[in-house]
């Protein structure tokens, strides 16, 4: 029987090693979870190095060092070079601000294959102002130079919304300055601290159907030269994305404590719980946990999706979003057409867009607890 459902689960292929929740950024849509774990309860170097030995055992091919900021470890180039060592493909994502030539060359001498850089503006005094963090860009910059300089493959990282989506022209010329191969255009995913300032996040439907177009154009006439990823704004898309590649089907992550979660925002979903690597091995979490296995293949499903010809491409879209608005993860995502809820969450958006701008509620530790109440619970659906 054991054998028989791990034959029909594929091993995953990527883990995301969230070391720690500790940033100097203070990005308002950040997507680790509202109650931040402490730097006192962070896994030891020791025990990461068993993850990155079990998840290598496990089938993991790729590990993407995150936080938070990972660079605030002291330890992230002795678990780059440990992760080397296992053959491991490694990525750092890093906000870039704790970075300097010596430490950047430890960490190509240990065996970096990649770095993700964040940005949030190409106009640095915008930026700083998204990011909370006086003079993060113009670090930033230095920092690009540095990576091209030292040959490692560059992609930049920008979160747009409406604060910033205007400006995307400029952002995908500044990252063809800056010598990246990849661009990721992400628009903001509106759960745990995104939800909370949703209103001075959401960019308007004109606003999100130009830079559908611009980014369009911009792949045309890049090619050969950057590659764009662009993450549609869910709210005014026809169809959900197949968020995570669909739940528990290719990616695990270990937050700083050592709870293993099928998506970096999983912990939103409150009626889940998730063990942890101190109690359990990786490869038993991965294939039996009651958290991995709940949103699995397509069993599951409720209608619309049960009987809809996209449940295997979307999988029904996100989880976290499905629980962030309706408070019930076991619903097709509001942001897909076919939703009982998807009327409400367009007017939500419509009105979100339409009003002022609130300031923003920053990610800091102790800035907010508890969870935001799931707003579309009581609609129809
Ligand atoms: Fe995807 Fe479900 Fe919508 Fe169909 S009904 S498109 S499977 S989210
Ligand atoms: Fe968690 Fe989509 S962000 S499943």
């Amino acid at each position: 029987m054991v054998e028989q459902q791990r034959a029909s689960i594929p091993p995953p292929v990527s883990l995301l090693a969230e070391l720690t929740h500790r940033c100097p950024l203070q990005c308002p849509y950040c997507s680790n979870p509202l109650e931040l774990e402490r730097g006192g309860r962070e896994l030891d170097t020791a025990t990461w190095r068993r993850v990155l030995d079990e998840a290598t055992a496990l089938g993991v091919l790729q590990t993407h060092f995150s936080g938070g900021e990972p660079t605030a470890r002291r330890d992230l180039v002795d678990l780059v070079r440990h992760a080397a060592g296992l053959g491991q493909y490694s990525n750092l994502i890093t906000s870039g601000v704790l970075l300097d030539q010596a430490k950047l060359d430890a960490l190509v001498e240990a065996g970096l294959d990649h770095l993700q850089l964040s940005i949030q503006d190409s106009r640095a005094g915008n930026a700083d102002r998204i990011g909370g963090h006086r003079n993060g860009h113009a670090k930033k910059m230095a920092l690009a130079a540095l990576v091209r300089a030292a040959g490692l493959p560059l992609t930049i990282n920008a979160v747009v919304h409406r604060q910033n989506l205007d400006h995307l022209p400029e952002i995908i010329d500044l990252a063809v300055e800056l010598g990246a191969q990849r661009l990721e255009v992400a628009h903001v995913q509106y759960h745990g601290w995104a939800l909370l300032n949703r209103a001075a996040l959401m960019p308007t439907r004109e606003q999100a159907e130009a830079a559908i177009e611009l980014v369009r154009a911009a792949r045309e006439r890049l090619k050969g030269v950057l590659a764009i990823d662009y993450v549609v704004p869910d709210y005014y898309a026809r169809y959900p994305k197949p968020c995570m590649g669909g739940w528990g089907r290719q990616n695990l992550n270990v937050t700083p404590s050592g709870k293993v979660l099928p998506c970096h925002a999983a912990e939103t979903i409150t009626s889940l719980s998730f063990d942890s690597v101190t109690e359990r091995p990786l490869a038993e979490i991965w294939y039996h946990s009651a958290a991995f296995n709940a949103f699995r293949g397509t069993d599951w499903m409720p209608e619309p999706c049960r009987s809809c010809e996209r449940r295997t491409v979307d999988f029904g879209g996100c989880r976290c979003q499905a629980f962030a608005l309706a408070g019930r993860a076991e619903v097709t995502d509001p942001a897909c057409s076919l939703s009982p809820l998807h009327g409400v969450l367009v007017e939500t958006a419509r009105a979100a867009a339409a009003g002022p701008s609130p300031a923003f509620v920053y990610r800091r530790f102790g800035a907010t607890t508890g969870t935001a109440t799931p707003e579309l619970a009581d609609a129809p659906s």
